[in-house]
């Protein structure tokens, strides 16, 4: 089985970034299921209820959440009547929506958990591992994604030994900035620290450069989002060998203005 997974979807740009690539990597890679996090898609943040309809229009199966999930609060009135959008599992004090769902894709179960780690995090939050420990007592498959929505890559990677061989791939998100470490640990669980994000290039995490400046360095203006930049889709391609339920490839991809970009640029 074949799972792609893309980064942050920020901003609009981000949603037709998504739109325009995903046909070409349908045929690329053949994925048997698409998840993407959705969490910075209506103006980088949150996710209105018109802007998760257009992501599952452009073949998403499943939405993923992280410290953004309540931006928009009108995701208290449709998160339980949609079947794959999902929010971070150890939230502390709200308990709407789910934090991973299990989904059949080609008569196999394929779970999907959101988590959040602690540090650098604002939101209150309960330890993931001790969640995410609590989850697999009540629910489990065999194939198991999860994206692991933290700031630091040393407790991505302690959530991800921690989980070796348990899960099929713990895929880190929220930096929105794409790591080069993508990697099967010796028990057959993939690992990348961050997937990076779907939006506007260049971009300050998917926001104009000068104006995060002007609004961190010189406190005024706005923070926004230059809906006529370059699109950059950032993911990665897991193969599952289905029985053990455990990786037998990761490899992470960028595709800027739908074609595939590697690391570095040269400039004549
Ligand atoms: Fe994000
Ligand atoms: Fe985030």
């Amino acid at each position: 089985m074949r799972i792609l997974f893309l980064g942050d979807i920020v901003g609009h740009i981000g949603i037709a970034a998504v739109s325009d690539v995903l046909p070409l990597l349908r045929k690329r890679y053949a994925p048997d299921f698409v998840i993407a996090n959705g969490e910075n898609a209506t103006r980088g943040r949150g996710l209105s209820e018109r802007d998760y309809k257009s992501i599952i229009a452009c073949g998403v199966d499943c939405i993923t959440l992280g410290n953004h999930y309540h931006d928009r609060q009108e995701i208290d009135d449709y998160i339980d009547s949609v079947p794959n959008l999902i929010r971070p599992l150890n939230l502390v004090g709200y308990d709407k929506g789910q934090g991973s769902i299990i989904f059949d894709v080609n008569g196999y179960e394929v779970q999907v958990t959101n988590v959040m780690g602690k540090a650098y995090i604002k939101n209150e939050v309960s330890d993931p591992i001790d969640a995410f420990s609590a989850l697999l007592e009540e629910k489990r498959s065999d194939i198991h994604i999860v994206d692991l929505h933290a700031e630091s890559t040393s407790e991505k990677q302690m959530f991800g030994y921690y989980f070796d061989s348990i899960v099929t791939s713990v895929i880190g998100t929220h930096t929105h900035v794409q790591t080069n470490d993508a990697f099967i640990m010796d028990g057959g669980t993939s690992f990348i620290s961050d997937v990076g994000y779907c939006g506007a290039f260049p971009s300050l995490i998917g926001f104009e450069p000068q104006s995060v400046i002007d609004r961190i360095v010189h406190n005024r203006g706005k923070m926004v989002i230059d809906e006529d930049a370059k699109k950059l889709v950032c993911g990665v391609v897991i193969d599952i060998d289905e029985e053990s339920g455990l990786t037998t490839s990761i490899a992470s991809f960028k595709y800027l203005e739908g074609k595939e970009w590697g690391n570095g640029q040269s400039r004549h």
